[in-house]
């Protein structure tokens, strides 16, 4: 039976939100603020993106040629490959990479193709000695070079000294591995522009996967990134969370060209609502949100003269601080609970924050701009002293599986349903759009404004890169 505080008002949708709420939940703060969470919105035009950016083989094969080859392109985390042999295997496009842990320690990348006759040496990632073609055998030791021929004497026209499998660069910020095919590349770090600077005190170096999802999805790898670029749809994808997320009172920041960020005020209403009391914004957040300390909505009474926003931050003040082993007594309540969502450009987003950081990749499915294989991560920390536990393996659902049925995503699990649904409807309503493009707001979905830009100047659209 609902109780009394479940009342509350649904307001126009029509005059909701206000940009500002974020800025002024900080000049509440009792701890002094960090600088980053200032706002940084240099303004962008309005005009419509053509549907064709989504749906068209052509702009698809644009991208094929002209930006994955040249960009960086996040494929996992080190501790997911802790020993020699270790690998991962980033399927993009046509391209394949062997992302392995060499007998030296080094992490290396190697295009993904026999030498020989041009197998893929591994379908997907794991563990090997060696890496021996399953097709005749030619075998290369796990720095890359070639160690074995079959019927040597068959070959004398290979000198062994140029057949070593061809590099791929490899860099890490963190933790997180990262390819890029281009020689020529800025250096991930020039990449990651204000991310590794905004992101320091996170310690994300001593990261512990608790969950990794992956599914695929019927639409293009953009559709997918954006549904995360925005808070504006909440109020009508998951309406449950209202009672204790500023939506469409977010605050939307874009540093250079690969970097963008949503800040999301948490443990408060969307202006979208009225009468929402305290003990339901607590009770709601701990149940709904799936990245506070604690899921017990009933375990918590509000004391006295203390607002939801100061309880669920002290609380995860106190739990992540002892997870992590570190004394958070200096940190804003804005990083212990606020949807704080970067974008590393071209298809990774990772949430700020002291523990609970989810991280989403889209990655295009092979050469159907229709399909791309998202992945979901969440992230807590070890103590530094502390033997990390092993990462938590794949669990790959299958292509009509829903995310509540992954059970490591807790409340999470249907939140991305809602999502998913949006996205199987976009490739149908894009196909049969008469109008032909999307429409932006220009502020709440300036990060998909940002994002496209990024991509016009890899595809070389208005001036090459
Ligand atoms: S294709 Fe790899 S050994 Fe022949
Ligand atoms: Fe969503």
């Amino acid at each position: 039976m609902n109780k009394p505080e479940d009342k509350f008002v649904l307001m126009p949708q029509e005059s909701a939100g206000d940009p500002h709420v974020f800025q002024r939940l900080l000049a509440q703060e009792t701890v002094p603020v960090p600088d980053y969470l200032a706002s940084s919105f240099p303004g962008f035009r309005d005009d419509d993106l053509p549907v064709e950016r989504y749906i068209s083989r052509d702009f698809h094969r644009q991208e094929a040629e002209k930006l994955w080859p040249k960009v960086w392109q996040f494929v996992g985390r080190e501790e997911q490959i802790p020993k020699a042999g270790d690998h991962l295997v980033y399927d993009i496009v046509d391209d394949s990479i062997i992302v392995m842990r060499g007998d030296d320690g080094v992490i290396r990348g190697f295009h993904n193709s026999c030498l020989h006759r041009g197998r893929a040496l591994r379908m997907g990632g794991g563990t090997v000695n060696s890496l021996k073609c399953p097709y005749h055998g030619f075998t290369w030791d796990l720095r890359g070079r070639l160690a074995s021929i079959p019927c040597e004497w068959d070959f004398k026209h290979l000198k062994k000294g140029e057949q070593n499998l061809p590099e791929v660069r490899v860099e890490s910020w963190k933790g997180f591995l990262f390819i890029n095919m281009d020689a020529d590349a800025p250096s991930l770090l020039e990449h990651l522009g204000v991310l590794p600077e905004h992101f320091r005190d996170y310690a994300f170096e001593r990261s512990v996967i608790i969950a990794h999802v992956q599914r695929r999805i019927p639409c293009n790898w953009k559709v997918a990134q954006e549904a995360f670029m925005e808070s504006m749809h909440a109020h009508v994808t998951h309406p449950q969370i209202l009672t204790f997320t500023g939506d469409c009172d977010s605050q939307y920041d874009m540093y250079g060209d690969n970097i963008s960020r949503s800040v999301t005020p948490m443990a408060v209403p969307s202006s979208h609502t009225k009468g929402v009391v305290e003990p339901r914004t607590l009770r709601d957040i701990l149940e709904e949100s799936g990245r506070m300390a604690d899921a017990d909505g009933d375990a918590h009474r509000l004391p006295e003269n203390t607002t939801t926003r100061q309880y669920i931050g002290e609380l995860n003040r106190r739990i992540f601080g002892d997870v992590s082993g570190r004394d958070l007594s200096h940190v804003t309540l804005a990083e212990l609970q606020d949807a704080i969502l970067y974008s590393i450009f071209p298809n990774t987003q990772i949430w700020a924050g002291y523990c609970g950081n989810i991280l989403y990749r889209a990655i295009p499915d092979g050469d159907d701009p229709d399909s791309c294989v998202f992945d979901v991560m969440l992230l807590w920390r070890h103590k530094e002293d502390e033997v990390p536990p092993p990462p938590a393996k794949l669990n790959r659902l299958s292509d009509d599986q829903p995310f509540s049925e992954a059970p490591e995503l807790a409340a999470l699990g249907p939140v991305f349903d809602q999502d998913i649904r949006n996205l199987l409807a976009m490739t149908k309503g894009m196909k049969a759009s008469k109008k032909g493009a999307v429409s932006l707001a220009s502020y709440q979905e300036s990060r998909i404004r940002h994002h496209h830009e990024t991509l016009d100047k890899y595809l070389g659209i208005g001036g090459e890169k």
